[in-house]
C-alpha cells in the first residue's frame, strides 16, 4: 500500500493493521516461553520500582520461529496484557522499490509509533505496541559492495538501527529467519524469544481448544497429539476447524460422513507448510492409530467418559477400544 508523503501525513492504516486488546487470544505456549513472557510483563508492571534503581523495563523484543508458531498471536496477547493497541506493520507497506524512499518510510513509521495512535471516537492519541512482521525483510544483513542498490540497502539498515535505538515505546519484531537479521540490529533487541514447535503436552491442549465444543477422551487426544508431531499450532487449528466444518456442512452436501472418508478428505485438502515437513498423520491418513482411536461421530465435551470405549458402533468398521488403540501405538 503506497502513500504519498506530500499529500498527507501517513496514518496507522498506511503501515498495516491495528489490533485491539479486546480481540486478543491467549496462545498455548511452552513453559520456557511462558516464563520469559511473565518475567517481561512483571518488569513492565514494576517500572517505578525499577526506575528507583536507575533502570527501566526492557522494551524491544524479537520473536523468531517457524511459520504458524504464534508470533503474531503472542505479540497481540502481550499488547492486550499491557492494555495497548498493537500496530502490526506489513513490510510491503514500508519497503519501496524507489531508492531512498524506504529509509524515509522507516522514519515516518517510527515517528507515528512514537506519537501514538488516535482510536476511533477518541480525541487523544494512545501509546501503541509497534509490531513489525517479517522483520528480516527490513533488516537483511548489510553487504559489502559498491553497487548503488546495496549502498541504498545499507543506508536503510542504518536508518533502521538509528530509529530502533531512539525509539522509547514497546516494540516487537517477528521473523521466520532469525539468521538473516543483521547482527547490529539483533543486538538492539533486549529480549529474544524463540517460539518452538509445540511439544506433546501443548499439542494436546491446542487440539482440545480448537476441537471444542467437541472433545476426545484422554487416550484418543494423546494419540492425535502424537500424530501431529512437528506440526505448527496453525496447522492443528486448521485441521480442527475444518473437521468441525465437515461435521456441520458435510451432511447438508450429502458427503460420505464415515470417519475414514471425512479424515481422508480433510487431510487431502490441507497442505502442511513445506518448511515444517509432514506430520505422521499425513503419511498414514485415516489408517493412523490416532484416527482408529477417535470416537465417531465426534462427541461433544461431557458426552464421553475418559475410561470409555472410544468409538461408537455407528461408525461402521471403526470400532476400536481405547485400550487396543493405546497398545497399538
Ligand atoms: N501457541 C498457539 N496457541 C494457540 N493457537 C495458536 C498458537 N500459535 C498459533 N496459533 C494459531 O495459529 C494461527 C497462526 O498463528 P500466528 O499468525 O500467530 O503465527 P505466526 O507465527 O505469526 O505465523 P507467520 O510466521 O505465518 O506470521 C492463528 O490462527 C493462531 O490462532
Ligand atoms: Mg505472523
Amino acid at each position: 500500500m503506497y502513500f504519498s508523503k506530500r499529500e498527507r501525513k501517513p496514518t496507522a492504516e498506511d503501515f498495516g493493521q491495528l489490533f485491539l486488546p479486546e480481540e486478543a487470544m491467549q496462545p498455548i505456549l511452552a513453559r520456557s516461553v511462558r516464563t520469559a513472557l511473565m518475567e517481561w510483563l512483571t518488569e513492565i508492571w514494576s517500572e517505578e520500582a525499577l526506575r528507583e534503581v536507575g533502570i527501566g523495563p526492557r522494551r524491544k523484543a524479537l520473536f523468531s520461529g517457524k511459520p504458524g508458531t504464534g508470533k503474531t498471536t503472542l505479540a497481540h496477547h502481550l499488547s492486550a496484557r499491557l492494555g495497548l493497541p498493537m500496530l502490526a506493520v506489513r513490510p510491503e507497506c514500508v519497503i519501496s522499490k524507489w531508492v531512498g524512499e524506504t529509509g524515509q518510510r522507516i522514519g515516518e513509521l517510527f515517528d507515528l509509533a512514537q506519537a501514538g495512535v488516535t482510536l476511533d471516537g477518541a480525541t487523544e492519541p494512545v501509546p501503541i505496541v509497534l509490531f513489525i512482521d517479517e522483520f528480516d525483510a527490513l533488516s537483511r544483513q548489510r553487504r559489502r559492495s559498491d553497487q548503488a542498490a546495496d549502498d541504498s540497502r545499507n543506508e536503510e539498515v542504518n536508518t533502521l538501527l538509528q530509529r530502533l535505538e531512539q525509539y522509547s515505546g514497546f516494540m516487537i519484531a517477528a521473523t521466520n529467519y532469525g539468521e538473516h537479521i543483521d547482527q547490529a540490529i539483533w543486538r538492539r533487541f533486549d529480549i529474544h524469544i524463540e517460539l518452538e514447535l509445540p511439544g506433546q503436552e501443548e499439542r494436546e491442549q491446542i487440539l482440545a481448544r480448537y476441537l471444542s465444543p467437541f472433545g476426545l477422551p484422554r487416550g484418543a487426544l494423546c494419540l492425535l497429539g502424537q500424530a501431529f508431531e512437528t506440526a505448527s499450532p496453525a496447522l492443528m487449528r486448521q485441521f480442527c476447524e475444518n473437521l468441525k466444518r465437515q461435521i456441520i456442512i458435510g451432511p447438508k452436501l450429502n458427503l460420505d460422513m464415515r470417519k475414514t472418508a471425512v479424515i481422508d478428505r480433510l487431510l487431502t485438502a490441507i497442505a502442511p507448510h513445506p518448511d515444517l515437513g509432514k506430520p505422521r498423520l499425513w503419511s498414514h491418513m485415516s489408517k493412523d492409530d490416532a484416527v482408529k482411536a477417535m470416537p465417531w461421530p465426534l462427541p461433544r465435551i461431557g458426552e464421553f467418559d475418559d475410561d470409555d470405549v472410544v468409538a461408537s458402533p455407528q461408525a461402521g468398521g471403526d470400532v476400536v477400544a481405547f485400550t487396543r488403540a493405546r497398545g497399538a501405538s
